[in-house]
């Protein structure tokens, strides 16, 4: 059988755009019933180009329909990463009828600029938009912060603090963090900045994120600041690092357990993903109180070989909608990430096994009973201890996917190196991606959400993810399981299909 590029690759339920190039999730915000998500998009190509903001709204996270563009680039730049938010009270008093203005905040990377050599090419501006976010007009006045002579400035994102009753907004800076304030969206303060000396340095900083969170289970407030950094990510490239602490309105103070965590892990950093393709991933502005979740998407992709993998019509996906949890570990604070519970609903055919005796290359599954390309698994090993595991997908073409836990290293593992198209890229294949098992907890919990070119990994409740992407010759139709050392057995798995 020969497949089409869309029978093969297009995902079932992860966002592309229908065709040409994306990177970044930007500017996302709730609004009147819908999420809208906007994306670094260059329409003119397959490969990354003069940015534009694209657009696509949601009901549920999960099914998107795109929108035309909402923001085109012009004569001060391209549209890079950014941010957009309700100004619920018209704080910026762009809206003249008393409406809530939606207010977008980007990066203009003037190219010309950098071709002359300038390192002041990336400044800040806003645009607003009154019909919902479909259009945005720009403001007369951009930039709203100017360039100070910084090479790496950019990606604005702005939170509403509603503790100091102000607006926030971080910016990355080189290999820092600039906190600004602001009471109108136009004329930003420059507060701070965070991150001499301190998490992984290995590349240049971009999309921070900075937000309240409670602790859970508490009534204790601590801020979170995401920090992608590309390259130096855990297992090469691009990945997201994070920081837990408190903000008194003007400096982000990271806490002293959390430093301490920080100083005695590997690379002096804790990453939201430790997969290979999870980058410059935001949250979600303005979710009501009554909802009361950190929502979150990223961009299912690595700049190691982003412009390269082996999609022609449109190149890359995003992650699935999660949703994060900031918890006291062992004394410390640590993010739980999970897939939206709104993936739940598209539950359909339903396959559940306990107690499976794991003595060898066991079957678990094939593509007849339940398509493996629409699927979220969950299984429990108790008492995991000196248990270790492979997961394998594998297809006729013997391609194999193989995912798990070494108990010799207490590492999880995702291995694509024999998953399928992988010339494209050297770096595709380079090792085997790893993540140290941190969880205390006895018994290993799993989720595994998998798509025609995507899993996405959530172990020990999402205190270690690893999301990665592969191009198989043709679909994953067996799914099985092997002891790595000794026999064990698989307490329950429960394999859902999704139906879109
Ligand atoms: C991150 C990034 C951002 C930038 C955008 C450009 O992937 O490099 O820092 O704004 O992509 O498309």
């Amino acid at each position: 059988k020969s497949y089409s590029e869309e029978d093969l690759y297009r995902p079932n339920f992860h966002f592309t755009p229908k065709k040409a190039w994306m990177n970044d999730p930007n500017g996302m915000f709730y609004k009147n019933g819908y999420y809208h998500l906007y994306f670094q998009h260059y329409p003119d190509g397959n490969t990354w180009g003069p940015m534009h903001w694209g657009h696509a709204i949601s009901t549920d996270m999960v099914t998107w329909k795109e929108m035309p563009i909402a923001i085109y680039p012009d004569d001060k730049g391209y549209i890079f990463s950014g941010s957009a938010v309700v100004d619920v009270n018209n704080t910026s008093g762009f809206s003249k009828g008393g409406g809530q203005p939606i207010i977008a905040m980007f990066t203009y990377h003037d190219m010309d600029g950098e071709k002359a050599g300038k390192t002041n090419y990336q400044s800040q501006a806003i645009a607003y938009s009154l019909d919902e976010g479909q259009t945005f007009t720009k403001y007369s006045s951009n930039p709203v912060i100017k360039n100070p002579n910084i090479r790496d400035f950019r990606d604005p994102k702005i939170t509403w603090d509603s503790i100091h009753e102000k607006w926030v907004m971080v910016l990355a800076a080189g290999q820092k963090i600039m906190l600004y304030s602001s009471s109108n969206l136009k004329d930003w303060k420059l507060e701070s900045d965070f991150g001499d000396g301190i998490g992984a340095h290995g590349g240049v900083w971009e999309c921070p994120d900075f937000f309240p969170m409670v602790v859970q289970g508490t009534d204790e407030i601590k801020w979170v600041l995401l920090v992608s950094i590309n390259p130096g990510g855990p297992n090469g490239g691009s990945a997201t690092q994070y920081f837990v602490g408190d903000f008194d309105g003007k400096q982000f103070k990271i806490d002293p357990s959390f430093e301490k965590d920080l100083n005695s892990s590997e690379h002096k950093s804790i990453w939201i993903d430790y997969g290979r393709d999870n980058y410059a991933g935001v949250t979600w502005a303005n979710i009501p109180d009554t909802d009361g979740r950190k929502l979150f998407m990223g961009w299912m992709s690595n700049w190691e070989y982003a412009n390269v993998v082996p999609t022609e019509t449109w190149r890359s996906a995003m992650t699935v909608a999660r949703q994060i949890e900031l918890q006291k570990v062992n004394a410390s604070y640590r993010l739980l990430f999970q897939p939206v519970k709104e993936l739940t609903s598209y539950r359909s055919t339903k396959f559940k096994k306990e107690s499976i005796a794991i003595n060898g290359d066991t079957k678990i599954i094939d593509s007849k009973a339940i398509d493996l390309s629409s699927t979220e698994i969950n299984f429990k090993i108790s008492d995991l201890k000196d248990k270790g595991f492979t997961f394998k997908l594998t297809n006729k073409q013997g391609d194999t996917l193989a995912f798990g836990y070494n108990n010799s290293d207490k590492n999880f593992f995702v291995d694509r190196r024999k998953s399928g198209k992988t010339e494209f890229s050297e770096k595709f294949v380079n090792h085997v991606s790893v993540a140290k098992r941190t969880s205390l907890n006895p018994d290993l919990l799993g989720t595994i959400i998998l798509d025609k070119t995507s899993i996405e990994l959530f172990f020990d409740n999402g205190e270690t993810v690893m999301t990665e992407i592969f191009f198989p010759n043709s679909p994953f139709d067996k799914l099985s399981i092997e002891p790595k050392d000794q026999e064990f057995v698989l307490d329950s798995i429960e394999i859902h299909k999704l139906n879109f």
